[in-house]
């Protein structure tokens, strides 16, 4: 494939009145609880980003009528939770490691067999932490050497499992949700334990489909032999998508930036509270509920920051954002020490190693950890970064351009798509001078 690359200018400041693309973790799942519910599910604010537009083909490919998006809209026919038909290949589920591993929990329930595939970087992530506990169930599965994808999954007769999560994982925990609503309500239930709280807009969305599914403290229990019925969802704009604003606004002088619309669900807001911590000027505007999911407005103003300890209990609850914290990091003043986030070697790239290289190459004073790294915040310089294909690593270092002394080359950016299409117009309409070439 060729070489997409951004180039940024250095310098400017962020300002404008925008919203980001819809949440990526809640589009997913309206197509997957919308495909196994009865009747009609009408979805608005859907992300047309490549992962969860494989989910939607994923459905489709299993005889589920989905109305092509247009303009954040959609409506699925579901089919309930009996209805999907065998695919006629295997799924290619690209870059979405949500896609392959909630599908998993979902696929190992049916009466027909599925092989699911994805691209170079999916196909050398860990899938045992989810294989393994639906072996566990009854699931018939087997992995590739190393524990990776291609997935072929043949039917199996599911039972309840009783769970405590190795890693405080959304997928680890969606997945087993999603195969224990094919269990038999006669054997009893699942129970699923998590060893902190991570994104539950699973249990949510579950509940907004009229499923009754327990929580007790960190331990969440659901009974199989219900069923799901059609209804609408307003997805909410993507923090994550947002995060990359929030420290562009946050680390260049005289920025001023509105995002609207976007979800501030406890469970995804670490990058807020890290940000608040480290002296971000950010307020919430105008909370609401939108569907179960809590959303607001945020502005976000320039602030002198400085570096922090990161609690660890905000490490889950900011997982995705830490390519962006890391150069807010860059950009404080003192040193900022991230502990307890061995799960960003397993994310689309090994973020802790990839994002080092990243900063050393623009002069940043670092120590890489196993579990995560110490950054000493200092001037920016310029260079040739690699995203090694990573959406999140590329956004990241885009936002870096605002701080540095010099132009800033980011490779492999294709799958910036993945999660935020249209990233590169948003970014030059709110102040950041970035052109694009395929190379
Ligand atoms: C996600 C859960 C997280 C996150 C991913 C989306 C989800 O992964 O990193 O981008 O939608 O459930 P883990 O479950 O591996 O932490």
């Amino acid at each position: 494939m060729s070489d997409l690359v951004f180039k940024v200018t250095p310098g400017g400041k962020l300002s404008g009145d925008i919203r980001v693309p819809g949440d990526k973790s809640i589009s997913h799942r309206s197509i997957i609880l919308g495909s196994i519910a009865d009747g009609l599910t009408t979805v608005e604010g859907f992300l047309e980003g490549e992962d969860s537009l494989a989910t939607l083909e994923a459905f489709r490919a299993m005889g589920v009528q989905i109305d092509d998006v247009v303009a954040g809209k959609t409506t699925i026919q579901g089919v309930g939770l009996h209805g999907l038909t065998p695919p006629a290949g295997p799924l290619y589920l690209g870059n979405s490691g949500t896609s392959m591993r909630l599908l998993s929990g979902l696929l190992a329930a049916q009466a027909f067999p599925t092989v699911l595939t994805g691209d170079k970087s999916l196909s050398s992530r860990p899938m045992r932490r989810v294989t393994d506990p639906l072996t566990e169930m009854g699931a018939n599965i087997v992995l590739q050497e190393g524990g990776v994808a291609p997935i072929h999954i043949s039917a199996g007769k599911l039972h309840p499992i009783i769970y405590d999560l190795p890693v405080a994982s959304a997928q680890i925990k969606s997945c087993l949700l999603l195969a224990s609503l094919y269990t038999d309500p006669a054997d009893g239930s699942s129970q699923i334990t998590e060893p902190a709280p991570c994104r539950d807009h699973t249990e949510r969305m579950l509940r907004g489909f009229g499923y009754e599914i327990g929580t007790q403290g960190a331990r969440i229990s659901i009974t199989g032999g219900g069923s799901l019925s059609g209804c609408h969802i307003d997805v909410p704009a993507d923090i994550s998508s947002a995060a990359f604003f929030l420290v562009g606004a946050s680390i260049a002088e005289g920025s001023d930036l509105l995002l609207r619309h976007v979800g501030i669900n406890p469970t995804r807001t670490g990058v807020i509270n890290i940000l608040l911590a480290m002296g971000a000027d950010i307020s919430i505007e105008n909370p609401r509920e939108v569907g179960g999911e809590p959303v607001a407005d945020i502005r976000v103003k320039y602030a002198p920051l400085k570096g922090i300890e990161i609690p660890l209990d905000q490490v889950p609850l900011a997982i995705d954002e830490f390519p962006a914290l890391f150069i807010a990091a860059a950009c404080a003043q003192g040193t900022t020490t991230l502990s307890g986030a061995e799960e960003l070697r397993v994310k689309e790239s090994d973020r802790i190693q990839v994002m080092a290289d990243g900063l050393a190459t623009l002069g940043v004073t670092h120590v890489v950890k196993d579990d995560g790294i110490i950054i000493e915040g200092g001037p920016l310089g310029g260079g040739e970064i690699n995203s090694h294909g990573d959406h999140r690593i590329a956004m990241a270092f885009t936002m870096a351009g605002l701080k540095a002394t010099k132009e800033i080359s980011i490779h492999d950016c294709h799958n910036v798509a993945t999660s935020f299409p249209g990233f590169t117009d948003l970014a030059g309409k709110t102040g950041i001078s970035l052109e694009y070439a395929e190379k």
